[in-house]
């Protein structure tokens, strides 16, 4: 009789984890004040500007810039700190394809260096023999939530007199020795996107310190215009991509609860790392005094399927999802070898530019190894729940090592 459900076994567990995303009255009524005052845009309502104050100020940044989503937040943040037609920026290629291609966007090349596998962040050995007379910036990006090493980063770019636009899409409140991300370099973007831990559906913020880089961000976000300028009066090239009141009423009421969902995510994570650390053959990633905040927007961890008896990360995964549990391969596609970067689809109907990069040339072994092999997600809701939900992921995963005969005729 086979134990694993994925074999006609029982499922270890039938109870719901927590849903994603999380409101209750306040985001009703916040929209509900949108709705009746009739500002239903934030050049004429205050709660985008609000938010953005609040959301500044909670990341110790002074300039913060609400814009549409994270991808336009990180394009027009390459524009405003001076990015340049045909200049490169350097950044991870274990990541969301819209920190690539928001650099293209931006007029840019992206440039793919490979990742710490300790950290699943950019490994900043790599950036050196990256850079070349075109490079203008290095794009690093807070992988999941945990915070790059910005001390590596901002001393490699002041040496080779670089910017540095953090792709902060999914560390809200993540710190660095204390200081929180986004504005730790010379801009970061930040996402609300549906699944993010802040969230109105879609949305993002800029982050910076910079007076200059915050006044062609709010200018480059809102077609042009100066501030004092007249409505039609456009000084440069930019796009209508503000953020509705509507979003930023959502998010002031989301922004109130983060603090709480953000103590118990990292509790969570913490006890996870703990037990999982003792499973051999679940590499959790390595831990670092310095991250005094993590927004855990994923938990990750390393799967290793030696001590799986050479099960494939992919069938432990159907495993263990069989069983009741929410986790995934996480991206398994190298930015690389995604058809718009192997056929430089970046033209018109995707004809073909030569920007000067070979992508089919790239070989990255720990990204490579992490999308093929290694890498597993947790959702950052997963982690919104109890200590006993996490005790089950344990034991779920126990479960599965212990029964993994049944899975080896399963090999692909
Ligand atoms: C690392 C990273 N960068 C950029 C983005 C883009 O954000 P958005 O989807 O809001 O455009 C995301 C969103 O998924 C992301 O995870």
């Amino acid at each position: 009789m086979s134990k694993l459900a994925i074999k006609g076994g029982s499922p270890l567990r039938t109870k719901s984890f927590p849903k994603w995303p999380v409101w209750d009255d306040n985001e009703i009524n916040n929209l509900k004040k949108v709705v009746e005052s009739g500002k239903w845009g934030a050049l004429h309502g205050d709660q985008v500007k609000t938010f953005s104050e609040k959301y500044a100020n909670y990341h110790q940044a002074k300039y913060g810039i609400c814009v549409n989503s994270g991808t336009t937040a990180l394009k027009v943040a390459l524009q405003a700190i001076g990015v340049e037609t045909g200049q490169e920026v350097i950044l991870p290629c274990y990541t969301f394809i819209a920190s690539a291609t928001a650099i293209l966007d931006a007029g840019a090349i992206p440039v793919f260096v490979d990742i710490d596998p300790d950290t699943y962040n950019i490994d900043a050995n790599q950036i050196k023999g990256a850079i070349t007379d075109r490079t203008a910036a290095i794009m690093p990006v807070h992988f999941g939530g945990r915070p790059c090493n910005m001390d590596e980063i901002n001393g490699i770019a002041k040496k080779h007199n670089l910017k540095v636009i953090e792709d902060a899409a999914q560390a809200w409140g993540s710190e660095w020795k204390n200081q929180k991300v986004g504005a730790i370099g010379d801009a970061g973007g930040f996402s609300f996107q549906s699944s993010k831990n802040i969230t109105a559906a879609e949305g993002g913020i800029i982050l910076t310190n910079d007076e200059e880089t915050a006044k062609f961000c709010r200018s480059f976000s809102n077609c042009g215009r100066i501030e004092g300028g007249v409505w039609y009066e456009h000084y440069y090239l930019g796009g209508n991509f503000r953020m509705s009141e509507f979003q930023g009423a959502v998010l002031s009421a989301q922004f109130e609860r983060y603090p709480e969902m953000k103590a118990k995510r990292e509790k969570n994570a913490k006890y996870l790392n703990e037990q999982l650390s003792q499973i051999d053959g679940i590499e959790t990633l390595k831990a670092d005094d310095n991250i005094t905040s993590n927004s855990l927007h994923l938990f990750i961890c390393r799967y290793q399927k030696e001590h799986f008896k050479d099960v494939p990360k992919n069938t432990f995964i159907d495993a263990m999802r069989k069983e009741g549990f929410i986790l995934s391969a996480g991206y398994s596609i190298p930015l690389y070898t995604q058809p718009v970067f192997k056929n430089l689809a970046f033209g018109a109907r995707g004809k073909k530019v030569d920007v000067g990069v070979d992508y089919t040339s790239y070989h990255l072994p720990e990204t490579e190894k992490a999308c093929y092999e290694e890498a597993i997600w947790v959702p950052q809701s997963v982690l919104l729940g109890e200590q006993d939900d996490m005790k089950d992921i344990v034991n779920g995963i126990i479960k599965v090592k212990d029964n993994v005969d049944e899975l080896v005729e399963n090999k692909m």
